[in-house]
């Protein structure tokens, strides 16, 4: 029987009880419904096919097992044994299907494909030509701003619950972004230099931290939109921001409040929209949804689409941790101390500095700070 119309009645098995009745009549072409496939039993089922035996395969490449498990697939019936807890007990293998413009496959596969294809090589290029972006233009312009001196008066910019909010956010997503790394590209560039058995036990404690740090990420990242939200609504100001990038490689800045149209737009685009999906897709892949059924299909569109939506939230923040490290004078002192110079608040947020210097952002204003550095004439 021709590998096509051999396929075709597969998938027709599928989809009507009769003819699987009728191809289950085929002597030893599908094991009975509900049968055990012994894991351990190297030897051939009883299929007609090309190729190599279990048995012949199991002697040429030792605890190669393929031909096992082509012969489940090409019987049809994905019945078996598996340990697999839930409504797909039994299910070895996934079912065919036949996706528009593509082959016959199963939805396994089809997964597979897309993972190894496209979300690993596209995502990985990405977060390295985005790495690259930052370095050249590091390279090129250096740190951001210090045009307008220090004055030795500082302005309280994030009060203490802000910080804390925007850190443990911050360190779960460095946790979660670096073990998510690791488990999706770890092979290429870690597993070659520490080999197999470090790399083994290295996926495994990432991975479980990465289960963890999870909803950890997602309460935080609640209480990060909850608190930055009011600021970062869009404002008179931000489009013209946009549109002249900020004057950010002028000498002058443009006006902007409390956070920039940039700011903004990585608070709606990153931690609003893409933060919603990661955490949504993040909760289904552990199981933490009450009320769904958690069935393999569900699972792979799941983690497709999280791994799509947390490369390009990587991305972002990428962005992100450069501007608020090393791509701007001052900022990142802002978000660990508190405070920033007035000077700095001038430059960077002009319209924001002008409402704390005229009271009208009561929970802000300038006060000198004991201790304070005196006034230095660059920034670092
Ligand atoms: C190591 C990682 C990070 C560093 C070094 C960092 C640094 C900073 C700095 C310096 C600021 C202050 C900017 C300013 O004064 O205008 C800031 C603001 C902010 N950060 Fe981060 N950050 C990190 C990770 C994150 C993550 C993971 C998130 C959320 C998923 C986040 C969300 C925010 C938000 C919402 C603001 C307020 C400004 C806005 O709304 O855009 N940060 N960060």
């Amino acid at each position: 029987m021709s590998a096509t119309i051999r396929a075709l009645l597969l998938v027709l098995a599928m989809l009507s009880p009769a003819v699987a009745f009728a191809q289950q009549a085929q002597p030893a072409a599908t094991p009975a419904a509900g049968a055990t496939l012994p894991p351990d039993d190297r030897a051939p089922p009883a299929l007609p096919r090309e190729g190599e035996s279990n048995a012949e395969r199991g002697k040429s490449q030792p605890g190669n097992n393929a031909p096992f498990w082509r012969a489940v697939r090409e019987s049809g019936n994905a019945a078996g044994y598996s340990s697999l807890p839930g409504v797909e007990t039994g299910v070895l293998i996934q079912p065919f299907v036949q996706y528009p413009g593509s082959r016959l496959t199963t939805a396994g596969e089809a997964w597979r494909e897309v993972r190894n294809r496209w979300i690993i090589p596209y995502g990985g290029a990405l977060l390295l030509i985005m790495l690259g972006a930052c370095a050249l233009f590091y390279w090129r312009k250096g740190a951001l701003g210090g045009h307008e001196p220090d004055t030795g008066r500082r302005i309280e910019r994030f009060t203490p619950f802000e910080r804390s909010a925007h850190w443990a956010n911050a360190i779960t997503f460095v946790i979660l972004a670096v073990s998510g790394v690791v488990l999706a590209f770890g092979k290429f560039f870690l597993l070659p230099v520490i080999g197999g058995t470090l790399f083994g036990w290295l996926s495994y404690a990432l991975k479980t931290a990465h289960n963890f740090a999870g909803p950890v990420f997602a309460v935080s990242l609640v209480i990060v939109f909850l608190t930055f939200v009011r600021d970062n609504l869009p404002r008179k100001g931000d489009l013209n921001w946009l549109l002249r990038f900020g004057g950010l490689l002028g000498e002058h800045e443009v006006p902007s409040h409390r956070f920039n149209a940039a700011e903004k737009m990585l608070f709606w685009g990153g931690v609003f929209l893409l933060g919603a999906v990661v955490v949504g897709s993040g909760l289904v892949l552990d199981k933490l949804i009450p009320g769904l059924l958690y069935t393999r299909p569900q699972m792979q569109v799941a983690h497709m689409v999280h791994a799509v939506a947390t490369v390009l939230m990587i991305t972002m923040f990428i962005g992100h941790i450069y501007i608020g490290t090393l791509g701007m004078k001052g900022a990142y002192g802002a978000m660990r101390t508190g405070y920033v110079d007035e000077g700095w608040a001038k430059e960077h947020h002009q319209w924001w500095y002008e409402d704390v210097k005229a009271g009208k952002i009561p929970a802000q204003r300038s006060r000198p700070v004991e201790g304070a550095a005196p006034p230095a004439a660059a920034r670092t």
